[in-house]
């Protein structure tokens, strides 16, 4: 019998260790025949550690479990999916989990992630199969016939990005996976990494081989040990198979890759900053163009995507462009992995087409506050994604439904809010953010953020507030439109929205004469 208790992080600060101990030595003390299989999470927070059973009908799934659970578990027959008050029933069939469409999460929390075999057993590496027999240019067309657009954030076309460096001329090209996934209340990229990374190596093979380089890095951050540790284990295995290397599946194509670590600076998330640390760098911002397709890694072409894009190749070269680009609404085609964070009661990853409306994300599929008290606000895309009220709740999920209401997807995080938040120390906090994270490159952005610290204050104190409303909302523009990257040029996204949308937040009491 196969018992599955997660390895993800989320899990592992939950609990999943202990659990695992007490259930190996649960079973070793009842002589059970029974081994325990450490996989990625599901991506339902709440009900980890996640424990599920194998059984006839399929995967029984406990929740969330301790490991003072275990031994009551085992007592109720959990080999054959007795009943517990811990029982959600079959996993599958748990709401959340059910209602979704897993294209690029398919596998996560379902195989072990350090075993080829597994992925195999899932349909992975048949994309990789597809790509090696065919043109780099049949290969970019079809990711560009799909309509992936970048994950990281900004939603650029995945295909015309590689096309450009397959076009561009160069003896040496790159694939650099962005994975400094900084934003708050987002974790997709980190599941993927320790739930599947075969799926992430798989991707960069195919973007390798689809433009000619034969080199590729994941860049993530100190902050994810245990994101390190899996994909480099899994990065040696494929080596080891075959996968990886000088005959990628034995063919005639070249590429090998492997794991840099920074030390978690959020601008080092930003794609040329990212550049000048892999190079050993100070993480710095580099001015565009030239554009790392053209001029990237040690000034080589280099092809930078989220962990999220290359994970999405796969099933795309697997199933093909159609299927993929059939989800989705408009312009925004295919699945997004929604990650739901905040005041919920549901929190966690949930991948489904894009054109779901934000009111359903966080009333129905999160389930509302965990608080129990009312949705105030929700910020969408990390902490330089605006604040949107309950007003703007039918916003379909969609790059261009939120940039015409002033907003932004960003990596799909959701952050909720219930009406005991202060919009004013938001803004604040978005300002400091700014300030602490800032690279100091540009003065809109290294000088305007901390004036924008102290002038929110000021409206916190009631001092001259419209005039410094009318400062702030100054401020805003000079550093949108004055800022060479997008820590500067996106704070005023929480910053505007937050004084749009909540006004009566920025008009304190007047400041009492002293
Ligand atoms: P951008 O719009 O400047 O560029 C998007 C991508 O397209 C870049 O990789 C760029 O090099 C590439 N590109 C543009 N024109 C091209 C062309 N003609 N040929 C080939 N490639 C081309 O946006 P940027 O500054 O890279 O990213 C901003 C976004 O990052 C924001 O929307 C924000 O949501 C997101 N972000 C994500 C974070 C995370 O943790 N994932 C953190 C902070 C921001
Ligand atoms: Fe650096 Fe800020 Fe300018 Fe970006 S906007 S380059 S982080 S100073």
């Amino acid at each position: 019998v196969k018992i599955y208790i997660p390895r993800d992080a989320a899990a592992l600060a939950l609990g999943a260790e202990q659990v695992a101990k007490a259930m190996a030595d649960g079973i070793a003390a009842r002589g059970l025949d029974a081994s325990i299989i450490r996989n990625g999470s599901r991506g339902m927070h709440w009900l980890e550690p996640l424990v599920e059973v194998e059984t006839a009908e399929g995967r029984i799934a406990y929740g969330p479990v301790k490991g003072r659970d275990v031994a009551s578990l085992l007592d109720a027959g959990l080999l054959s999916g007795g009943e517990h008050p811990l029982c959600l029933g079959k996993t599958d069939e748990i709401p959340f989990l059910k209602q979704q469409t897993r294209l690029t999460f398919a596998r996560c929390g379902v195989i072990d992630p350090l075993s080829l075999d597994d992925y195999r057993a899932h349909g992975g590496l048949r994309g990789l199969e597809k790509a090696v027999a065919m043109q780099a240019a049949a290969i970019v067309a079809e990711v560009t016939e799909s309509g992936l657009r970048g994950r990281g954030g900004a939603g650029f076309p995945t295909g015309i990005k590689w096309k450009t460096v397959l076009e561009a001329a160069g003896s040496r090209k790159y694939i650099v996976c962005n994975a400094d996934e900084g934003d708050s209340g987002t974790f997709a990229d980190r599941m993927i990494m320790e739930g599947d990374p075969f799926v992430l190596i798989e991707g960069m093979a195919i973007a390798g081989i689809a433009t000619g380089a034969t080199r590729g890095y994941v860049y993530t951050r100190s902050e994810y040990p245990h994101a390190i540790a899996a994909m480099t284990e899994a990065i040696e295995i494929a080596r080891a198979a075959g996968v990886l290397g000088g005959a990628v599946l034995g063919s005639g194509h070249a590429f090998d890759m492997e794991v840099r670590t920074g030390a978690g600076a959020y601008v080092c998330g930003e794609e040329t900053a990212l550049l000048n640390s892999l190079e050993g760098k100070r993480g710095l911002v580099r001015a565009k163009p030239p554009l790392p397709a053209h001029k990237g890694l040690f000034d080589c072409p280099t092809v930078i995507n989220n962990v999220i894009s290359l994970a999405s190749v796969p099933v795309i070269m697997d199933k093909g462009a159609a299927f993929y680009r059939d989800f989705g609404m408009g312009r925004s085609r295919g699945t997004i992995p929604i990650q739901i964070a905040g005041n919920v009661k549901h929190s966690g990853l949930y991948e489904i087409a894009f054109g779901l409306s934000l009111g359903e994300i966080v009333d129905n599929i999160a389930g509302g506050t965990a608080s129990g008290r009312p949705v105030k606000a929700v910020q969408v895309g990390g902490p330089l994604g605006a604040y949107f009220p309950r007003a703007l709740f039918d916003t379909p999920f969609d790059y261009e439904a939120f940039a015409a209401k002033d907003g932004l997807i960003g990596h799909a995080g959701i952050v909720v809010f219930d009406d005991t938040v202060d919009m004013l120390k938001q803004a604040r906090f978005a300002m400091e953010f700014c300030a602490v994270e800032s690279c100091g490159k540009c003065t809109p952005c290294r000088i305007g953020s901390t004036r924008g610290v102290e002038v929110a204050e000021k409206i916190a104190a009631g001092v001259e507030p419209e005039k410094n409303r009318k400062l702030l909302a100054d401020l805003c523009n000079t550093m949108k439109f004055g800022s060479l990257c997008a820590l500067g040029g996106f704070t005023p996204y929480p910053v505007m929205s937050a004084m749009t949308h909540f006004p009566e937040d920025f008009s304190p009491a007047p400041a009492v004469e002293a």
